[in-house]
């Protein structure tokens, strides 16, 4: 059922000028409940919100929801509350207590809900996979937290070229299903990760090099907007929001199914997997494999597309180690591309002809639930001696926290390669803000996980110095990017405004069209708003 198309444009003007807004300045919400069903008279604690649409709070939208929605509505003090609120990746993620969490099955029953929270003034968080780091980012203390697990669609059209996904899916059974069909679509590099939070924030995959990012391969979006109403919106049907979405994160509705490009891969086979190694103080391990980095992402990302690599720096137990991960889109053993990386000896090497699902599964294993975790994300100028200066200090800042209980501190490299952003111009561009002229950049993913939360500050003060040192020397050599990865940023970043002024304006004006009221800033606080860092808003 889709709301009266009466609703769905309407003209204000200010003094100068006339601008389109997509809700009308009268936008009634007991009427937009009427046309999803929802009598607000006849349920008892909204019908005295009737009238004056504010304040009664997030007891009477979760006792409404559970009116009706009755078992998809789970209250605080059960179980099923205890397993949903461990569910979450990170530790701190699963500290905050929402009023209740709603798992709605349908798209009308998510327009409700964003309804129901507007009538309320109840804040809400929205859930794919959970994986984001930091608190608040995907839950919610003492708001809806509205979990998107029901919506686990994974269709595949009948010629094969594009797939429905539903944001409720992990990655691992996206891929293992649409394996038997010999196809996979662009998303995320480890089994458990949500589809929603990844594709929304950009989404870098083995494949990314050829194809680009997951956002750049959404063919179109089911999106559930402020005023309820379910738009489908593609380079045809609302560009502007489009546009948005590509890279947009939750600032704009709730996407309740991603129609993905889908690519072949016979059997789901590709090859790949990690080469750790080790660096005494007198080895010239590292400097190789800082080499080998840089020149895969720069020749090699032209000369053979099919590579793909991660390097990770870390410590364990006193010993400097890196594990560079290797994946090639094509099962092929030991391609000739990654010559560079094997003349480089390695202490475990777990490289094979093996499923992308497979791979994804051997990825998870080194990433456990559970434990505190920060992300920091910072980009470069890709060129030896910045991946070597960030490697540096990275050693240098460790030893302030490498006694912290169950530490693993970890600098992971990638290249945003010139490919890759050639990509990201298709059908339209997205808000990025990054130009193929400007690449290739390094790709700093800080990240670490520990154990107590008395190590949380000086932990993430060691992020912190390695961010504004590393950042800082790249500025006096030339060789700053301001780019913000959404999905590896910490709270203390301003992901948005990384986008460049001009995008962050743009996005604004599309957030004002779509969202005149601001539901999905003020209501929604959690993620990466449109205004600035998350923990300083
Ligand atoms: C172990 C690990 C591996 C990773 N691997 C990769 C990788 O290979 N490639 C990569 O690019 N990134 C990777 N990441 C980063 C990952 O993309 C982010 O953590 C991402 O936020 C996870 O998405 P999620 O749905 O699991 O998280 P969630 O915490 O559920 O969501 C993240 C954000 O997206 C919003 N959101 C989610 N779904 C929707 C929706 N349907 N509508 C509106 N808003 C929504 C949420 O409100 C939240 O703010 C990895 C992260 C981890 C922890
Ligand atoms: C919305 O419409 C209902 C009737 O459908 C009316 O009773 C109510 O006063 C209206 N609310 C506002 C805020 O205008
Ligand atoms: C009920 O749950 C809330 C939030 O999780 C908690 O603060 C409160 O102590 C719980 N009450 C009881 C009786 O367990
Ligand atoms: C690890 O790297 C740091 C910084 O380069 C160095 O000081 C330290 O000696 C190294 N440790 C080992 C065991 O080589
Ligand atoms: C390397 O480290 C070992 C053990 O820590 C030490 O004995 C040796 O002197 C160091 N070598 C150099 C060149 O620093
Ligand atoms: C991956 O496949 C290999 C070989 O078939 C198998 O031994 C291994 O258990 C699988 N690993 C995972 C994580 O599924």
């Amino acid at each position: 059922m889709r709301l009266n198309t009466r609703l769905l444009v309407a003209v204000t003007c200010g003094s100068a000028l006339c601008q389109e807004t997509f809700e009308p300045t009268d936008f009634n919400i007991t009427d937009a409940l009427l046309g999803y069903g929802v009598d607000v008279a006849a349920l008892p604690q909204l019908a005295s919100l009737v009238e004056r649409s504010s304040l009664a709070g997030c007891s009477i939208a979760c006792g409404s929801l559970g009116l009706l929605f009755g078992s998809q509505l789970i209250s605080r003090n059960t179980s099923a509350y205890d397993q949903f609120t461990t569910s979450y990746w990170s530790q701190q993620q699963q500290e905050p207590d929402p009023y209740c969490i709603f798992k709605p099955a349908k798209r009308e029953q998510v327009s409700i809900q964003v309804l129901i929270s507007r009538l309320t003034q109840c804040p809400f968080a929205i859930k794919s996979g959970g994986h984001a780091a930091f608190a608040g980012a995907s839950s919610i203390e003492g708001g809806i937290t509205v979990s998107l697990e029901n919506f686990n669609e994974i269709t595949l059209a009948t010629d094969k070229q594009s797939a429905i996904i539903g944001p409720g899916n992990r990655w691992l059974n996206v891929y293992s299903t649409l394996q038997e069909s010999d196809v996979v679509v662009i998303g995320g590099r480890v089994a458990n990760i949500g589809v929603g939070g990844l594709t929304l924030g950009g989404g870098i995959s083995f494949f990314s090099n050829i194809y680009g990012w997951a956002c750049d391969n959404v063919l179109n979006y089911e999106l559930v907007t402020a005023s309820g109403i379910i738009l489908d919106v593609n380079e045809r049907s609302h560009p502007d929001l489009y546009w948005a979405l590509r890279g947009g994160g939750n600032n704009f509705g709730i996407v309740t199914s991603f129609n993905m490009k889908a690519i072949p891969l016979p059997d789901g086979l590709m090859w790949g997997g990690s080469r750790t190694s080790l660096q005494d103080n007198t080895s010239t391990t590292f400097p190789a494999l800082i080499n080998a980095f840089v020149n895969l992402g720069t020749e090699g990302a032209f000369s053979d597309p099919n590579a793909a690599q991660i390097l990770s720096f870390t410590s364990y137990q006193g010993m400097n180690l890196s594990s560079a991960a290797l994946q090639y889109a094509k099962p092929v053993a030991n391609p000739p591309i990654f010559d560079e990386y094997r003349a480089i000896p390695a202490i475990v090497d777990t490289t094979s002809i093996r499923t992308l699902a497979n791979l994804t599964n051997e990825f998870a294993a080194s990433n456990p639930d559970g434990v505190r975790e920060t992300y920091w994300a910072a980009s470069y100028k890709l060129t030896v001696e910045m991946t070597q200066y960030v490697t540096d200090v990275f050693y240098e800042e460790l030893p302030t926290v490498a006694d912290a209980a169950g530490i693993v501190p970890a600098a992971t490299l990638q290249v945003i390669t010139v490919p890759q952003i050639e990509e990201m111009q298709k059908r339209g561009g997205n808000p990025l803000g990054l130009t193929p002229e400007e690449g290739p950049l390094l790709l700093l993913n800080m990240n670490v996980q520990w154990n107590d939360v008395a190590d949380d500050q000086r932990i993430l003060d060691f992020n912190r110095r390695v961010i504004e040192r590393t950042v800082a020397h790249s500025k006096e050599i030339g060789a700053y990017d301001e780019y913000l990865y959404m999905n590896y940023a910490s709270q203390f970043q301003d992901v948005i405004g990384s986008y460049g002024a001009e995008n962050k304006a743009r996005l604004v004006g599309i957030a004002e069209k779509y969202d005149t009221t601001g539901v999905f800033q003020d209501l929604v606080p959690g993620g990466f708003k449109l205004d600035g860092a998350p923990a300083s808003s």
